[in-house]
């Protein structure tokens, strides 16, 4: 059984309200993961310009065994923001000492389904969801109060936090009690062409996940953006090391949330997610500075 959502919508209300008044108007990345969120980022995983998911899962069929050989007998493995899960299973099939698999995620309706997929392939592994924003304390179930525990924090997702919020995070997972291995991949800067690809495909599969976010609002908080009055833009900025992704307003509108009036003026942007690349020496200061 799933824990209770910890996301309800006037958190998010909350914070598209804050976000949108402030200048320059921002939304947060957390939010794109609606079910139709996260099943478009699944889509985004098998395009030819998003290198990232192909890239780590070679990695992970490389070091299976050494990856594998981190998880103690009985211990948990929890996956931080696990979506699909879809590479997890390299590391279930090489771990049967495996105690427990928690995936831990935001994207409550997705992260259920996976749940039950996983339970009925791998039915000697207790699979135990959790609801939650990792960016918050997560509070994990009980039965691993005396497991030994490994973090898993695929797919870059790291770098789609600001670095004090990255610290914090491998800070938190550091005091979890019994945790013996923490398993991150983090994406490694390289030629802005290929980056920008990756955030900008061809078929529009990004900008159909960008652009969701205006319709999740629309959903959810009674919002009445029109998306067809906003395009997708994926920037790189050398300056902070990151990949942007923008909502671009094509002309001057104003937009109701509620009680709140957004104006936007053509061409102004609201920045939806940073993606941070990084190198081997920016990863390292990371980890010193969470211990
Ligand atoms: N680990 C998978 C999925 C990465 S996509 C892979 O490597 O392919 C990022 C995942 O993190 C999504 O499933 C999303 O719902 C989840 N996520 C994003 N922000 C989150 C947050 N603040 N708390 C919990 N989960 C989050
Ligand atoms: C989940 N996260 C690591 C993805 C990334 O590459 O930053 C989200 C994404 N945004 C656009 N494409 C994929």
């Amino acid at each position: 059984m799933l824990d209770k959502p910890d996301v309800t919508n006037g958190e998010l209300l909350a914070s598209a309200v804050a976000g949108l008044s402030a200048v320059p108007k921002t939304l947060e990345a957390k939010w794109f993961y609606d079910a139709e969120g996260s099943r478009l980022f699944e889509e985004i995983t098998r395009l030819p310009e998003y290198y990232p998911t192909r890239a780590e899962r070679a990695i992970l069929e490389a070091e299976t065994a050494t990856l594998a050989a981190t998880i103690p007998d009985g211990g948990a493995l929890v996956e931080l923001g696990s979506g699909a899960s879809a590479k997890t299973r390299i590391l279930l099939d090489a771990a049967p000492q495996l105690g427990a698999y928690v995936p831990v995620d935001i994207s409550a309706e997705f992260l259920e389904e996976t749940a039950r997929a996983l339970a009925s392939d791998y039915p000697h592994v207790p699979v135990l969801p959790v609801v939650a924003d990792f960016t918050s304390a997560v509070t994990l179930p009980r039965a691993l109060v005396k497991m030994p525990k490994v973090a898993f924090f695929p797919g870059s997702t790291i770098g789609n936090l600001y670095a004090a919020a990255a610290v914090a995070l491998l800070a938190g997972v550091r005091a979890w009690p019994g945790v013996e291995a923490f398993i991150l991949g983090a994406d490694l800067v390289k030629s802005p062409d290929v980056m920008i690809s990756a955030y900008d495909d061809a078929a529009g599969v990004t900008a159909a996940f960008n652009l969701n976010l205006l319709a999740r609002l629309d959903r959810e908080i009674g919002a009445n953006f029109d998306s067809a009055a906003f395009r997708h833009e994926a920037r790189w900025n050398a300056a902070e090391s990151r990949i942007e992704m923008h909502l671009v307003s094509l002309r001057d509108q104003t937009v109701e949330i509620g009680q709140t009036e957004i104006r936007f003026a053509k061409g102004e942007s609201v920045h939806t997610e940073n993606s941070r690349k990084y190198t081997a020496e920016s990863i390292t200061n990371m980890a010193r500075s969470a211990g």
